[in-house]
C-alpha cells in the first residue's frame, strides 16, 4: 500500500481513477499533453519543501543552495532552447507570465491592442471578465471574414489610430502560424511593445517547426504544459535590457515563493527538449494535425482558414447544425475529450460556441500517427453523424477503448 492510499485513501482512489482515465480516453484537447515519468518525479520531490523567494544567488532565505541548481538549469536551459537573451521561469501559469509583462510595461488605463477571443485570442488578451480587460483599454484585432486568418491590416490600421502601449500577438485558437515579423514592424511604427504569447506553439517553435517571436517581440510568454510537454506552469523570455524589471514584477511584484518543484520539472522538460527525439516528436504533431485536418475535410467537415499549420484544427460545426456543446458532450459519452470552441465571428455564446478545437499533442506523446489520425476521423464522424445514438456511442467507445489499448500511457501506474 503507497503513503497515499494509508494517508488518503479518497484521493488515491481518484488518482488511479483519472490515470485510468487518461489511460482510456482519446485526448485531443489542444492544450494538453502527457509528461514523462522523469516529469512527474522532479514535481512530486522535496522541492515543494523550499521557500526561495528571489532568484539563484540571490535569495531572501537560507538553504537556498541546492534549488538555485534547479531553477539555475532551467533558466540556462530554456535559453538556449528558445535563443532567449533572458529567461523567468518562475511564473505559476501562462496568465501570470501575461500578468507579469503587463505589469512590466503597462499603468492601469493605458492601451492594449489584443486578438479577439472569439477569433482565437486568450482570456488574458483583454476579456472584459479578465484583469487584462478590467484595468487596461483594450482594442481588438481579429481574423478576415474570407479567408481567416489575422487581418494585418486590420492590426495596422488600429495601432495607428489608438497608439497602443502593448501590442499582443498569439492565442489559444488559431490553427495557422502566425508570422511576428509583421506585427514588429507594426510595433515599431507605432511605439508599442510587442509581446508573443506562444503558449500553444511553445514546442513547435523550440523545434523551428513555427516562425520564432524571439528577437522580434519585447516579450515572449509561454506556458510549459501544453506542446512543450513540461508541468504546469509558464515563463517569460526577454532582451537583457528588459530583464532586471521583468525579475522585479514577478518576484516581488505579482508572486511570492516560486514553486521549486515545478521549476525543477521545467528543467527536466527542458532537457528532454534538447534530445532528437523530441524535434521527431514535434513534427510528428504537426504531421498528425495535417493528416486529421485532411481526413475531417475527406468527411464533408469544414474548418476554420480550410486547415492548419500547427497542432491544432478548428471544426465549424455551423453546416452540421450541431453547437460545440452537443458535440463536446456526445464525444466525451465515447471517451473522445475535445473541447467545444467559439469561432470567428461566432454567434453563439461562449457556453455553446459553433465548434469544437483538436488537438494532436496528446495523442502523439502516445505513439500514434496517421493510420490513427484516419482512425480518430472516423470516429469522431461516427459520432456527430449520429448525434445522442446510445449504440453508436457505445460501439465508438469500444473502439476507443481498442485504439487506446495499443498506446498504453503510464503502464508503470497502472500495472
Ligand atoms: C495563449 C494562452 N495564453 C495563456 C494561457 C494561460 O495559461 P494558464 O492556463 O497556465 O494560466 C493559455 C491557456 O490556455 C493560452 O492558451
Amino acid at each position: 500500500m503507497t503513503s497515499l492510499e494509508q494517508v488518503d485513501p479518497d484521493i488515491a482512489k481518484a488518482l488511479r481513477a483519472e490515470a485510468e482515465r487518461q489511460n482510456r480516453n482519446l485526448e485531443l484537447i489542444a492544450s494538453e499533453n502527457f509528461v514523462s515519468e522523469a516529469v512527474l518525479e522532479a514535481m512530486g520531490s522535496v522541492l515543494t519543501n523550499k521557500y526561495a523567494e528571489g532568484y539563484p544567488g540571490r535569495r531572501y532565505y537560507g538553504g537556498c543552495e541546492i534549488v538555485d541548481i534547479a531553477e539555475s538549469l532551467a533558466i540556462a536551459r530554456a535559453k538556449e532552447l528558445f535563443g532567449a537573451e533572458h529567461a523567468n521561469v518562475q511564473p505559476h501559469s501562462g496568465a501570470q507570465a501575461n500578468m507579469a509583462v503587463f505589469f512590466t510595461l503597462l499603468k492601469p488605463g493605458d492601451t492594449v491592442l489584443g486578438p479577439n477571443l472569439s477569433h482565437g485570442g486568450h482570456l488574458t488578451a483583454g476579456s472584459p471578465v479578465n484583469y487584462s480587460g478590467k484595468f487596461y483599454s483594450i482594442v481588438a484585432y481579429g481574423v478576415r471574414r474570407d479567408t481567416e486568418l489575422i487581418d494585418l491590416d486590420q492590426v495596422r490600421d488600429l495601432a495607428r489610430r489608438h497608439r497602443p502601449k502593448l501590442i499582443i500577438a498569439g492565442g489559444s485558437a488559431f490553427p495557422r502560424a502566425i508570422d511576428f515579423k509583421p506585427f514588429g514592424e507594426i510595433a515599431g511604427e507605432v511605439g508599442a511593445a510587442l509581446m508573443a504569447d506562444i503558449a500553444h506553439p511553445a514546442g513547435l517553435v523550440a523545434a523551428g517547426l513555427h516562425p520564432s517571436p524571439v528577437g522580434v517581440a519585447d516579450f515572449v510568454t509561454t506556458t510549459t504544459h501544453k506542446t512543450l510537454r513540461g508541468p504546469r506552469g509558464g515563463m517569460v523570455m526577454c532582451r537583457q535590457a528588459h530583464a532586471a524589471a521583468l525579475d522585479k514584477t514577478v518576484m516581488p511584484g505579482v508572486q511570492g515563493g516560486p514553486l521549486m518543484h515545478i521549476i525543477a520539472a521545467k528543467a527536466v522538460a527542458f532537457r528532454e527538449a534538447q534530445l532528437p527525439e523530441w524535434r521527431a516528436y514535434q513534427q510528428q504533431v504537426v504531421r498528425n494535425a495535417t493528416a486529421l485536418a485532411s481526413a475531417l475535410l475527406a468527411r464533408g467537415y469544414r474548418l476554420v482558414s480550410g486547415g492548419t499549420d500547427t497542432h491544432l484544427l478548428l471544426v465549424d460545426l455551423t453546416p452540421t447544425g450541431l453547437t460545440g456543446k452537443d458535440a463536446q458532450e456526445a464525444l466525451d459519452r465515447a471517451w473522445i475529450t475535445v473541447n467545444k470552441n467559439t469561432i470567428p465571428y461566432e454567434t453563439r455564446s461562449p457556453m455553446v460556441t459553433s465548434g469544437i478545437r483538436i488537438g494532436t499533442p496528446a495523442v502523439t506523446t502516445r505513439g500514434m500517427a496517421e493510420p490513427e489520425m484516419a482512425e480518430i476521423a472516423r470516429l469522431i464522424d461516427r459520432i456527430l453523424g449520429k448525434l445522442g445514438d446510445a449504440s453508436v456511442e457505445a460501439s465508438v467507445r469500444g473502439e476507443v477503448q481498442e485504439l487506446t489499448a495499443r498506446f498504453p500511457l503510464y503502464p508503470e501506474r497502472l500495472g
